[in-house]
């Protein structure tokens, strides 16, 4: 007959650490799921090197193959101070997705957003006090202008944006965004964000924009012909993967062919 295994518990109270999980909805965390270091992903030198130079770049890989957890490692180190003075806000502009080519309600999703984000990751609320004012006094394509403008000049440190899902917005919204970071450009670093990140699946410079509002289809490059370059975020490699599943090593070793 088995007998039941007895396990020894330490006196007094029992601190079980959370067991940690694969996770496969939504970004990763570290402490709570096995995770591969999602900075060791990117090419993170090019990417602060590109940071620094002032420039704005699109990050660019396949769905589901990390990208938002790296932006938000990304933006972890950014405002830890080690990279330099940096505030870095990300931003998720998929909920401008529902208003289409309505820039005005596009604008309003957008600039909540930012505003969200920042206020949440950064305790500011300066972008939160004035956007609704800049809407309503500049309409929706100069708004996003001079509310990042006004907010770059509120703070001395250099403001990074990460903005993810660009290829959400569409049409006259999509136009309308990329002409006024465009525009703002010039401003930087004082006057505008230093770096902005336009995360996606496609390169902006690829996008074939139909503007309901000129009636003509725009590239994106024309639209927005500041960017530096295009980075790429790999498919999870053979390596990556064995590394990942060997926290659950002799669980799952029978079912992994030997390297
Ligand atoms: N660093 C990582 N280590 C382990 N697994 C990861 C890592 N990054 C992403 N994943 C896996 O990929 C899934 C998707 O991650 P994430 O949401 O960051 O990707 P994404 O490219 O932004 O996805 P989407 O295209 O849906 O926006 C996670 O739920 C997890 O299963
Ligand atoms: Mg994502």
């Amino acid at each position: 007959m088995k007998q039941a295994v007895q396990v020894a518990r330490p006196a007094g109270p029992c601190h079980i650490p959370p067991m940690r999980f694969f996770n496969t909805t939504g970004p990763v965390q570290a402490e709570k799921h096995y995770s591969i270091p999602p900075l060791s992903r990117l090419d993170l030198e090019d990417v602060l090197t590109l940071i620094r130079d002032e420039r704005y770049f699109a990050l660019l890989a396949a769905r589901q193959t990390g990208k938002t957890t790296a932006l938000l490692a990304l933006r972890e180190l950014l405002n830890s101070g080690t990279e330099g003075g940096y505030r870095c806000v990300y931003a998720n502009v998929e909920a401008a997705q529902a208003a289409r080519e309505d820039t005005e309600r596009s604008m309003r999703a957008i600039l909540s957003e930012l505003a969200h984000w920042a206020r949440s990751t950064l305790g500011d609320g300066t972008l939160a006090g004035m956007w609704p004012g800049i809407l309503a006094e500049a309409g929706p394509n100069g708004a996003l202008r001079e509310a990042l403008s006004r907010w770059s000049e509120a703070d001395p440190r250099p403001l990074v944006l990460l903005i993810d899902e660009i290829d959400a917005l569409v049409g006259d919204t999509l136009l309308s965004v990329l002409r006024q970071l465009r525009a703002g450009y010039v401003q930087r670093p004082r006057g505008f964000p230093q770096s902005i990140i336009l995360c996606g699946v496609r390169d902006v410079r690829d996008y074939r924009i139909h503007s309901s509002a000129e009636k003509e289809i725009i590239s994106g490059g024309s639209a927005f012909n500041v960017k530096a370059e295009s980075l790429r975020l790999g498919d999870f490699s053979e390596a990556e993967v064995r590394g990942l599943l060997a926290h659950q090593g002799a669980l799952l070793a029978p079912f992994l062919e030997p390297a």
